[in-house]
């Protein structure tokens, strides 16, 4: 049985006092008891106030992205100890928007991966293809890479790892991909990650859908038998939006 585990990406959005209020209202609309793993993203800035808003709440803290070391002469890098710190227990890695604007390798995705596992940080790997990518159905190549390079001597067991399948285009375009093709596409996932590893392990790794998710999609997307949950970027802004796309994905 996986893990349904709903995350909300904040991207670089708000500010100390809209964290508190945030976490202290999605503490009051999800105060009966969960049956997805919920997980905040928010900008490094926000992570200690909303750990310390949520330390009551099953809610789990995460970063949006970590450096490989864990100390040393690395300016303006966050490292996976410094998120331990923080309340971190999940690490987003690999997202489209550190791949295509920050030029982020599957070398470097692949360093970052080990350094969230070696020091216990649940990684969200994200993989998606570009539009032009998909046109020329080249999408399941570009996944397949992303995720072999990604995970390169990477050693895995059970509940280690979430992978999240982004389709660029439909990131933050209110464009989502059709659930057919996302549970496809999620399918084609799994089927890697037996290849890479095996199926038991393919088969107990949470894998999500992220591009466009909304109060009106989510359902869509869940019911779909390989989609295990939602990385959620604009609708999760809204905490009433976010707490209804939670009670939704179940
Ligand atoms: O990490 C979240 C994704 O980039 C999805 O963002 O829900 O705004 O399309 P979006």
């Amino acid at each position: 049985m996986r893990k349904t585990v709903i995350a909300a990406n904040w991207k670089m959005h708000k500010n100390l006092s809209e964290t508190e209020e945030y976490g202290q209202k999605l503490m009051t609309l999800l105060a009966s008891p969960l049956d997805a793993e919920v997980v905040i993203c928010p900008a490094f800035t926000s992570l200690q106030v909303l750990s310390k808003t949520l330390e009551k709440s099953p809610v789990k803290i995460g970063a949006q992205n970590l450096f490989w070391e864990n100390s040393g002469a690395y300016t303006g890098e966050i490292s996976a100890p410094l998120l331990l710190d923080c309340g971190c227990r999940y690490v987003i890695v690999g997202h489209s928007e550190r791949r295509h604007l920050m030029n982020e390798s599957d070398a470097s995705i692949n360093r970052k991966l080990k350094a969230a596992l070696n020091n216990s940080l649940i990684p969200i790997f994200c993989v998606g293809e570009t539009l032009p990518e998909r046109q020329n159905n080249m999408a399941r190549q570009v996944i397949k890479e992303q995720l072999s390079r990604g995970l390169d001597e990477v050693s895995l067991t059970e509940g280690k790892i979430v992978i999240a399948y982004e389709p660029v285009w439909a990131i933050g375009t209110g464009i989502n991909a059709n659930p057919d093709d996302a549970q496809e596409m999620i399918a084609f996932i799994r089927e890697t990650l037996a290849g890479l590893y095996n199926m038991e392990l393919a088969q107990s790794i949470s894998i999500l859908y992220g591009g466009s998710v909304k109060t009106d999609n989510i359902a869509d997307f869940m019911d779909k038998k390989d989609i295990d949950g939602a990385l959620v970027g604009g609708a999760s802004l809204n905490v009433h939006d976010f707490a209804r796309i939670v009670r939704l994905g179940k």
